[in-house]
């Protein structure tokens, strides 16, 4: 996301063990050591990293320079083609309204359009050359929105950005040369923050999710702030809902659990001025009915999204499933705010197979509504435990506050406050390695660390100030769906040339900063794309790492190499291959955001004019060599 939203929040005020709490003596003795004691040993090779002295046989393209260029750099032999833009029509028979450049599209016609902010996407293949993208719209720049941008501030531009917000499908093809939109389809959807979803799972009709517009607790309006997506075994596609707390104003007088949640007193969005249920003071159930993993069937317009309580309510970057041996779904999602936690699920039934007259998704249609959810303790002799967020066991209890499990799922982050798990850097995507039980995680950055009042260091997030960010990865002892693991980092994001040990990191290779995104492919190289924020780009410690950018790392070697750079003030967020590996989808979102006045249109093509030249917009990109061959060999 490029508003530093997580820089807004902070609300992790449980005692939760740093470092010399939980560790093993002889680990507690170098932290202690002080931080250049700590780093040392942290920038010494990873086990198994023994790198070549020269090349890599996984990574097969001439790496591209850090760029501070408004435009998509690509290597030699490779071409990006402008797919899919926000304002664009993703394809409804009869209702396929053009782009104004001069924002004067109206709110019904954005719902018929692509929304804005590209941000997790994941293909789903029809035939042949032909497939379904599924597409997150995370949040709208509201001066980039609109006809003078938010003044005056009307239930239109309301209506506008709520129609923006959500997720498309879209039906694209391969004509033998590029990839085209193809408009009218009968898949073509919007999913909007007004589209009717269905509530699932434990805490599905729970007196904490009652409104007055829904008394029975089951249908949410809508989904927002889609950050991360992801396909599932099952033919299904996830979306988090992360920043779900900036939508809702609380007052001065919002209560413990609010704070906990970071609601603020006004709504940094100020639909609530506008759209009463996004005022917690009207409306305080409102605010629990986000969060939420939601499940869309991309094969079926007409199925509601469903939000997966069983999964836990929190500010979700995204859900990421791979099966075990056994079958069952193991699913990984993690918080993206300072401090926060990452979370297992390991689903009660077997993933069932899709039968004559049911698709995979239809049989497996309450799949992730019964099993059971974990939260992760990270120790500091590598090792670590999931704890799991059952209601009576441990501390949660009446007497803590959960009446039942329902509570536990929508109070997550209280729960998990109570069980004693690691509060981490801003946990992003993640990628599973299933074939080795590997999970690989982002850790995108956590300037607070450290910081007077705010935790300290831990083995896990050893640097205080960390303004670069890592990447984390973890081995299940035994299968996916084990409660304990053994954990190192694949790599510290930096700099050396930097002053300060902690912003030097450890990359062997193309250097980067704020890593976000992750791909595993089927070769097994992790594609990492970054999202430093606007404000931050280009200047400081991050003077030479150049605009945001995607980058390929062999996690057997450790050698990255960076492949693409977006435009001016854009981050990279997204990534999809087509089955055959020939063509790589990579979102380009917000290019030319303003650094600081949402509200200001007058700024909006002062940083950029991608990708046409003029009113900057997010876009799809389908990356090929021009040879046709491989991505990335
Ligand atoms: Fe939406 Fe955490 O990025
Ligand atoms: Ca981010
Ligand atoms: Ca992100």
């Amino acid at each position: 996301m490029g508003k530093d939203f997580a820089a807004m929040e902070c609300s992790n005020r449980s005692g939760n063990a740093t470092l010399a709490a939980v560790s093993d003596p002889a680990r507690r003795i170098w932290l202690q050591g002080g931080l250049g004691v700590a780093t040392a040993a942290l920038l010494a090779p990873l086990a198994g990293c023994a790198l070549p002295a020269a090349g890599n046989a996984r990574i097969g393209f001439t790496g591209v320079p850090a760029s501070t260029a408004d435009r998509v750099t690509v290597p030699p032999g490779y071409e990006a083609h402008v797919l899919a833009r926000w304002g664009e029509p993703v394809g409804l028979a009869g209702a396929m309204p053009a782009f104004r450049d001069d924002l004067s599209n109206t709110a019904e016609e954005q719902a018929q359009q692509l929304g804005m902010h590209h941000d997790g996407m994941a293909y789903f293949a029809l035939d042949g050359q032909r497939g379904l993208l599924v597409i997150n719209h995370e949040y709208t720049d509201e001066g980039m929105l609109h006809t003078g941008g938010m003044a005056p501030w009307t239930l239109e531009k309301v209506r506008k950005s709520q129609a923006a917000h959500g997720l498309s499908v879209v039906e694209v093809a391969f004509d033998g040369r590029q990839w085209q939109l193809v408009r009218p389809s009968p898949f073509a959807r919007r999913i909007t923050a007004r589209t009717p979803c269905r509530l699932a799972g434990p805490a599905a009709g729970h007196r904490l999710l009652r409104t007055a517009a829904d008394p029975e607790g089951r249908t949410v309006l809508g989904t927002l702030n889609n950050c991360a997506g992801s396909a599932t075994p099952w033919g299904t596609y996830l979306a988090g809902e992360e920043n779900f707390n900036f939508y809702f104003a609380g007052g001065p007088r919002r209560d413990a659990d609010q704070l906990r949640w970071g609601m603020t007193d006004e709504a940094w969005f100020r639909w609530n001025e506008h759209d009463a249920r996004f005022d917690a003071r009207q409306h305080p159930n409102e605010f629990h009915r986000f969060g939420w993993i939601v499940e869309v069937d991309p094969m079926d317009p007409t199925a509601a999204p469903v939000k997966r309580t069983a999964l836990g309510r929190g500010v979700h970057e995204g859900a990421w499933v791979a099966a075990t041996r056994a079958g069952r779904a193991v699913l990984y999602s993690g918080e993206d705010a300072r401090f926060e936690y990452l979370y297992k699920f390991v689903s009660a039934g077997r993933i069932a197979p899709a039968s004559p007259g049911r698709t995979a998704a239809q049989a497996n249609r309450t799949l992730l509504d019964h099993g059971t959810l974990y939260v992760a303790r990270f120790d500091a002799d590598g090792t670590g435990r999931w704890l799991p967020l059952v209601h009576g066991e441990g501390p949660l209890t009446a007497m803590t506050g959960f009446a039942d499990q329902g509570e536990v799922l929508v109070k997550t982050r209280q729960a998990s406050d109570l069980l004693g798990a690691t509060r981490m850097d801003r946990p992003e995507w993640m990628a599973i390695d299933a074939a080795r039980a590997t999970v690989y995680c982002t850790l995108t950055n956590n300037t607070a660390r450290g910081q007077a009042g705010q935790p300290g260091v831990d083995a896990a997030n050893p640097r205080a100030n960390n303004v670069m960010g890592q990447v984390i990865r973890w081995t299940e002892d035994g299968d996916l769906d084990a409660t304990r693991f053994r954990w190192d980092h694949l790599l510290l994001a930096g700099d050396p040339a930097n002053a300060r040990p902690e912003a030097r990191g450890n990359i062997r290779g193309d250097l980067f900063a704020c890593p976000d995104g992750l791909m595993l492919d089927a070769r097994g190289l992790l594609w990492i794309q970054t999202d430093a924020s606007a404000s931050a780009l280009n200047q400081g410690e991050l003077q030479r790492l150049g605009n945001n950018q995607m980058l390929a790392c062999d996690p057997a070697t450790g050698e990255v190499r960076r492949f693409l750079t977006g435009p001016v003030h854009c981050e990279i967020s997204g990534a999809t291959m087509a089955p055959d590996g020939r063509t790589l989808f990579v979102n380009i979102q917000h290019p030319g955001e303003p650094a600081s006045d949402r509200s200001a249109p007058h700024e909006v093509m002062k940083y950029s004019t991608w990708p046409d030249g003029g009113r900057p917009r997010s876009a799809t990109l389908a990356i090929r060599r021009i040879d046709g061959g491989p991505v990335g060999t």
